[in-house]
């Protein structure tokens, strides 16, 4: 079993990705242990302070290289995107930013239109175990923001495999599921509108989750991305 930043870590190096966005960045646990010359943190509200930026920079240089964007991923697509990626593609991205379904998909939309033909997606948190894990961000923080928060991006994952015939979408059983998005045809299509997504209640996603999120078990990775070990 493996964590986001491990099969970041060896898609990066066995794979030859190198240009890494992360949305949602919170401390930088992950972040700042991405060795990239070219690494881009997008948060409203980082959780480091400059010694913790110094530190992570001691143990890992390739920090010297990080741009920061301290806003909503919306604004940095808008404002910023079309400029640092016009010579630059997005090879690898981790979607982990405000966990519902408009947002995620409106970040993996516009991380799409950046990413390079070998580029992989990973969005967090795809595959809630919980009712309350599943839950919006509001219904978590008047719960007084205990536990685990996944929210719905599950109905992201449903979203891109009904409507988009130019990627491929599974998720990873692990670390609390890692979806991963690809271009190319997808192995296998649903067939839901709009409203219906919409209306969708964890009770479904229970019954049908394997179906929807296309659930594969973790080592599947290995083959997908003929990774040799991760
Ligand atoms: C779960 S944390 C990220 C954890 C981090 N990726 C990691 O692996 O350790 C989610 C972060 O998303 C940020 N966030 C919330 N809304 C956002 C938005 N609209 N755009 C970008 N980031 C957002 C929050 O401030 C928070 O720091």
């Amino acid at each position: 079993m493996f964590n986001r930043v491990q099969l970041i870590q060896s898609l990066m190096k066995q794979k030859n990705l190198e240009n890494y966005l992360e949305i949602g960045v919170f401390n930088g646990h992950a972040f700042f242990k991405i060795k990239s010359k070219f690494k881009i943190a997008i948060d409203p509200e980082f959780r480091f302070d400059l010694l913790r930026k110094v530190g992570k920079t001691i143990l890992n240089p390739y920090n010297l290289y990080n741009k920061y964007f301290q806003k909503t991923s919306d604004d940095f697509f808008k404002e910023d995107a079309p400029d640092l990626f016009s010579q630059k593609k997005i090879q690898i991205s981790l979607i982990d930013g405000m966990h519902e379904y408009d947002f995620a998909l409106r970040d993996a939309e516009n991380t799409l239109n950046y990413l390079s033909n070998d580029g992989v997606i990973i969005l967090h948190d795809c595959n809630p175990q919980t009712k309350v894990a599943a839950g919006t961000f509001e219904e978590w923080e008047s719960n007084g923001n205990i536990g685990t928060w996944n929210g719905d991006i599950w109905k992201t994952i449903l979203h891109l495999r009904c409507f988009r015939d130019d990627i491929n979408v599974f998720t990873l059983d692990c670390d609390h599921g890692l979806g991963i998005v690809t271009k190319g045809k997808p192995e296998n299509k649903l067939n839901y509108n709009l409203e219906e997504i919409h209306q969708l209640k964890y009770e479904d996603f229970n019954t049908n989750r394997k179906q929807w999120l296309n659930l594969k078990p973790a080592e599947y990775a290995y083959d997908f991305f003929n990774l040799m070990h991760l």
